[in-house]
């Protein structure tokens, strides 16, 4: 006899439809504070499972990994954006695509992107400096989408996006909504049909496509100096065949991570300087932290290390609020877990939101305590996931996060505005639903 894992209120049909188009964070929330660490979603016949300890996040993406592939919806979705690529693919079109761009992002070769992160910073600060004098406040989670965006431009591309920022931002926008909305309404008219939502969501993808297009025509034309993302991908041959990626299959890894690579840490920034709004003595500490180990001059790789109460702050901020907050796989066969039966071709998640807050885990979940992360190792933390497909890029962000937070404290007091509600907003990432403004003082 099959154990069926214990499962919230649900409606006969319909099931958890409703909750998890509307209301997903306090369901899954709710979930496992009333049902433990299994918990069974159904929406008319698909089941979900959302699995929530460490010892069965092993089981998903370490243990049994080859039971649990990214065949699953959320894929589907975001295959929507950027077809077959690092974030989406399996097997062994997966396998060779990381051997192919892992080197991009050896530690060695984030050292060289510090310059690039750091004068990024320093011409948006430039900027704010002039709102600063205006009295004029600025959207942080905007801001840090069209830095981080910046950033992934000149580091992994070598180009300048300056221009594009802003077209990117919206399209971006769009695009990461509707692919959320697809995956949460569960069952969706065909993405051909000409609805005012399909058609937005084209309008966007051929914007990005454009401008992916002339990245890729630029650096065909004018062969940089130094190697970047898309020369590696471009001169990247298959092991076996020795052919050459398809433009197509360029195409999709840059997607890829202009959008991996800008919106994750865009919102794990934002968080965090929501979250330093309301701690004040902590973006002190960085401050104090930054000036002794860098003065008035811009950090380098090799001081990063002794940036320990900056990561901290990070490490507890995405805690708190994971840009990541659900990743899903797909059980191919069949399986148990916690003796609770898992059906083939139904979803698993696991959520670095519900896990971070795990009470058996973390001391007053619901507390800002960057300080816990004194005692190294933490258990129940996945905000960068877990096993061999970890996120790539993950050196890259800390890095980013100890770069562009001190030296935005070291400029500016930031006051958040008055009366404004900051909440979080699950879409593929987790976002500040309406932003967060701040007025700005120049020290
Ligand atoms: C704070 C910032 C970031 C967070 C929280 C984050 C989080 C994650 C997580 C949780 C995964 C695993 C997803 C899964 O197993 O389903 C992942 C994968 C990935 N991340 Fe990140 N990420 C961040 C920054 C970046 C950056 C800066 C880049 C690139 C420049 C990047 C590129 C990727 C890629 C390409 C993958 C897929 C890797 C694979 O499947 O082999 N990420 N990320």
């Amino acid at each position: 006899m099959r154990t069926l894992a214990p499962s919230p209120p649900a409606w006969p049909v319909t099931g958890h439809f409703y909750r998890l188009r509307n209301d997903v964070l306090a369901l899954m929330t709710e979930g496992v504070r009333d049902h433990g660490d299994v918990v069974r979603f159904r929406v008319g016949p698909l089941v979900m499972h959302l699995v929530n300890h460490p010892d069965h996040v092993a089981h998903v993406l370490i243990r049994q990994r080859q039971n649990y592939d990214k065949a699953s919806r959320s894929s589907d979705c975001l295959a929507l954006i950027c077809g077959e690529s690092l974030l989406t693919a399996n097997g062994a079109t997966w396998k060779q695509r990381r051997r192919t761009i892992q080197p991009m992002f050896h530690r060695a070769a984030v050292a060289g992107f510090i310059d690039s992160i750091a004068a990024c910073t320093d011409d948006m600060l430039d900027a704010w400096a002039v709102k600063a004098k205006a009295g004029e406040p600025v959207e942080i989670a905007s801001e840090m989408m069209k830095l981080t965006f910046r950033v992934v431009g000149r580091c992994l591309f070598g180009t300048e996006l300056e221009a594009e920022a802003h077209a990117v931002e919206d399209a971006m926008h769009v695009m990461v909504l509707h692919t959320y909305y697809r995956w949460r309404s569960i069952i969706n008219s065909p993405s051909s049909w000409p609805t005012p939502a399909n058609l937005r969501f084209k309008k966007a993808l051929a914007d990005v496509d454009a401008i992916v297009a002339r990245l890729i025509a630029h650096h065909r034309a004018n062969p940089p100096a130094t190697p970047n993302l898309l020369t590696m991908l471009m001169d990247s041959r298959d092991g076996e065949t020795g052919a050459a990626l398809t433009d197509e299959e360029i195409r999709n890894e840059a997607i890829a991570f202009l959008l991996a690579g800008h919106e994750t840490t865009a919102n794990a920034l934002s968080w965090t300087l929501y979250l330093l709004d309301r701690h004040p003595q902590w973006a002190d500490a960085i401050r104090a932290e930054f000036q002794q180990t860098c003065g008035d001059a811009m950090p380098q790789m090799e001081q990063l290390p002794q940036l320990v109460q900056t990561l901290h702050v990070f490490e507890e901020s995405t805690r708190l609020y994971p840009p990541i907050w659900a990743m899903e796989r797909h059980a191919v066969a069949a399986d148990e877990i916690a003796g609770f039966h898992i059906p083939a071709n139904s979803g698993v998640i696991i959520s670095p939101y519900t896990l971070h807050r795990h009470p058996a885990f973390w001391d007053a979940p619901e507390e800002f305590r960057p300080e816990r992360f004194l005692k190294r190792d933490h258990d129940a933390y996945y905000p960068f996931g877990s096993g061999p497909r970890f996120c790539i890029g993950s050196e890259f962000a800390l890095a980013e996060a100890r770069v562009i937070l001190p030296m935005i404290l070291r400029r500016f007091d930031l006051t958040g505005e008055p009366g404004q509600t900051v909440e979080p907003e699950p879409a593929i990432t987790l976002r500040l639903k309406h932003g967060f403004r701040v007025r700005l003082k120049e020290r």
